[in-house]
Parts: C-alpha cells; sequence; structure tokens
C-alpha cells in the first residue's frame, strides 16, 4: 500500500511512519511543522526527523506542506491506497487563543481531506485521529470519590463510545475535533466512504515535543528533570490513561488494512482508543513514579483548573477489540515512563540515573 499519513512528523505521524515502513508500505508524509508555530522552538517536531533513523527510507515521501492546500492534497490523495489524518491543532487550552486557526486545521482541513478523498480516491479506507475531547467535560457530570491518591468514578469503570457529545463545555478544540468526527461519520453515512474515527486519550512517548499546553507525560517528566516548576491545573488527583504512539499506530494499522462496516454495511464507526485501566495514572502518582525511578521530586504549585480538563478518564476498548480481536497494547506504564526518561537523560545529558525500571510491576504485587 502506499498510505498517506498527514501529521507525519508528529508523535503519532512519526510511529505510524515507522510502522507502515516496517511493514514493507510506501508511505507519503504531509506536515508543515505547524507545531512548532504553534508551541514554539520547543514544539518543532523536526527534531523527530533528525532523530529517527527510518524517516530516511527510500520509501517514504516527506511533503513540507499544508493539509488545507487544496491543489497539493488532490494530488497527494489520488496516489493514496489508504489515508490517515493525524494533522491538528492538538491543544484545548491553546484553542482558546486562536479558535479561527483551531478550526480552519481541524474541522475545515479534516471536511476538504474527506471532500478530496469522495471526489478522487472513495474506495481508500480513511482512519481519523479524533479526541474523547469530542465528549466535552460531561465525563465531569459523574461522580468521583478520592481513593488513594487519585479519583475513581464511583458508577463506571471505563467509558464506552455510548458517552454524549453535547450539553457541556468543549473548549474550541474539541468543538472542531467534533465537527471533523461527525463529517467522517457523515462522509461514510452519505458517500460510502470506509471512513472510522478514533477518540485518543492520552497519547503519548519520547517522539512528543512536548510543551505545557500538549504533552501530559514527557512534559511532567521533563520538568522533573531539568527541575523545572510544574503547575497543576484543578488538583491532582485528575487521572488519564496513557496509550504508546506505537500502539496508536498498530490500532490505525489494523483498521486501514480491513475497514470494518456496521452490521447493516455502513462504514464511519468510532472507537475509543487508550491505555485503559491498566495504562491510568493520576497526577500526584505520576509525581511517586518520577521519584521512584529518578530519586527527583518534582516542584510543583496547585493552579486553577483549566477550561473542559476531564476529572478522570479510562477508555474503554471493548468496540475496537471486538471488531479487531488480536489488536494489544504491547507497552506498560513502566516501558512507557523509561523510555521517556531514558530520552531525557540521553538527549538532554543529564546526570540522572534511571533506578527503578520495574516500578509499577512491583507496585502491583
Ligand atoms: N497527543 C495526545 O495526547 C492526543 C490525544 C487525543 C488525540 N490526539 C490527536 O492525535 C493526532 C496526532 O497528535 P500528536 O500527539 O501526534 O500531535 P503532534 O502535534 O505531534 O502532531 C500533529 C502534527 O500535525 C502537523 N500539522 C498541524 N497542522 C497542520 C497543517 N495545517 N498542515 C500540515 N500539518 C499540520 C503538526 O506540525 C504536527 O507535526 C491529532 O489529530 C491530535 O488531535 C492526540
Amino acid at each position: 500500500m502506499r498510505i498517506l499519513v498527514t501529521g507525519g512528523i508528529g508523535l503519532i505521524g512519526s510511529a505510524c511512519c515507522e510502522l507502515f515502513l516496517k511493514e514493507g508500505h510506501e508511505v507519503i508524509s504531509v506536515d508543515n511543522n505547524t507545531r512548532e508555530s504553534l508551541f514554539g522552538d520547543k514544539g518543532n517536531n523536526k527534531a523527530n526527523i533528525k532523530e529517527n533513523d527510518f524517516f530516511k527510507s527510500r520509501k517514504l515521501e516527506l511533503v513540507d506542506g499544508d493539509i488545507r492546500d487544496k491543489e497539493l492534497m488532490s494530488t497527494l490523495v489520488k496516489k493514496a491506497d489508504a489515508i490517515v489524518h493525524l494533522a491538528a491543532q492538538p491543544s484545548h487550552p491553546k484553542s482558546l487563543k486562536i479558535p479561527i486557526e483551531d478550526f480552519q486545521i481541524n474541522a475545515f482541513g479534516t471536511v476538504q481531506l474527506l471532500e478530496l478523498a469522495r471526489q478522487l480516491n472513495p474506495k481508500i479506507p480513511f482512519a481519523f485521529m479524533s479526541t474523547n475531547k469530542v465528549y466535552g467535560d460531561y465525563p465531569n457530570f459523574f461522580s468521583y470519590k478520592i481513593m488513594g491518591k487519585r479519583y475513581e468514578n464511583v458508577v463506571m469503570d471505563s467509558f464506552n463510545e455510548e458517552l454524549p457529545v453535547d450539553r457541556c463545555g468543549h473548549t474550541p478544540f474539541g468543538a472542531s475535533k467534533l465537527a471533523a468526527d461527525i463529517y467522517t461519520q457523515e462522509y461514510a453515512i452519505n458517500y460510502g466512504l470506509k471512513t472510522a474515527t478514533f477518540r485518543g486519550g492520552c497519547l503519548t512517548g519520547k517522539n512528543s515535543r512536548a510543551v505545557e499546553m500538549h504533552g501530559y507525560l514527557p512534559y511532567i517528566i521533563k520538568c522533573a528533570l531539568t527541575k523545572k516548576k510544574y503547575y497543576i491545573y484543578g488538583g491532582g488527583y485528575r487521572v488519564r490513561d496513557q496509550i504508546h504512539s506505537s500502539d496508536v499506530a498498530s490500532a490505525l494499522y489494523e483498521f486501514i488494512k480491513k475497514p470494518k462496516p456496521s452490521n447493516i454495511g455502513i462504514y464511519g464507526k468510532s472507537y475509543n482508543l487508550g491505555g485503559e485501566r491498566q495504562n491510568s495514572i493520576s497526577i500526584f502518582e505520576t509525581i511517586d513514579a518520577i521519584k521512584a525511578k529518578t530519586g527527583i521530586l518534582l516542584d510543583f504549585e496547585e493552579a486553577p483548573e483549566r477550561e473542559s480538563d476531564h476529572l478522570w478518564w479510562i477508555s474503554d476498548m471493548s468496540k475496537f477489540r471486538n471488531d479487531y480481536p488480536s489488536w494489544r497494547i504491547t507497552k506498560d506504564l513502566d516501558y512507557i515512563f523509561n523510555e521517556i526518561i531514558d530520552y531525557f537523560i540521553k538527549t538532554l545529558k543529564l546526570s540522572v540515573k534511571l533506578k527503578e525500571i520495574d516500578y509499577f510491576k512491583k507496585k502491583k504485587r
């Protein structure tokens, strides 16, 4: 296959490029490094090109372009056997400052891409990386209690795709992604495109050019290792499920290899995609884990809650597992923490040692 990956030099984009190339496919990545213009030098995703050898593959075409460029995208869509659409303004706090640009990239960029696929190449699979922010802050309306150093949901073990998407706040990011998510479904329902939307939880890995506004786990680890103060917005009991970028890429790959329609033959399914309960962790638990693994106690300060931040999110992935039973989460919390800590120790040349490799595994016993 020749797979078109938008946002191909980002966290998930680089994991997709790596996997698809390893599986013998050709890849076209289109990315104009908007992340750097959004978040400054620390968000520069071109560092991923420098640091990862697979970007040198002759089977990879790296296009420096904007997904909103209709002419460019027409050429690329025509050449593709599958589309994995990841390019986005990815931050909900940032979207409050730039709602129009957020809309243009996330909503318009996606609709135009769907329309080009419909006009030029309607038979190919189209995976759209959505977000659990499509559910807005509806998850916060549930009851929670503090258990140890985390919130626990009193009634739900995890959230599936039945959660309402309205009657709550979203931030412009949640709204633009929801629009894109719904359009992706509409293009399956009305035009027969083989689409699916993946509503990601906390996606993570060393290739995240993490900044305060996006990239929770790498950013908090980096703050600890570099002795930078970390601001906890709205309390440290908040829980997120962490999924490694390579496991996200393998889920998207399962779909583009074999898109699954509903039992009445219509595509456009939505899947929650996250690390589930086994990879869930609160901010306070993250601080403890960093301390155990590196000996460093994070310097933090509590700050007011941010708009539409979930108190607690754990993904229920039964729907995806049902369609793709052989897919697995292969990276646990120890792997994820160790990879990110090791990456910063090496690239920032820190004199920190990774002390406790199996902290989470031991904790479970
Ligand atoms: N990281 C997370 O925790 C998370 C959670 C849920 C959903 N997502 C979604 O996953 C996808 C990938 O996110 P990521 O974490 O890899 O973020 P990322 O910022 O590392 O990657 C996104 C890439 O898209 C590129 N891009 C943005 N606007 C563009 C444009 N107009 N034209 C071309 N390229 C453009 C950026 O330069 C960047 O390289 C996004 O759609 C994001 O909303 C991410």
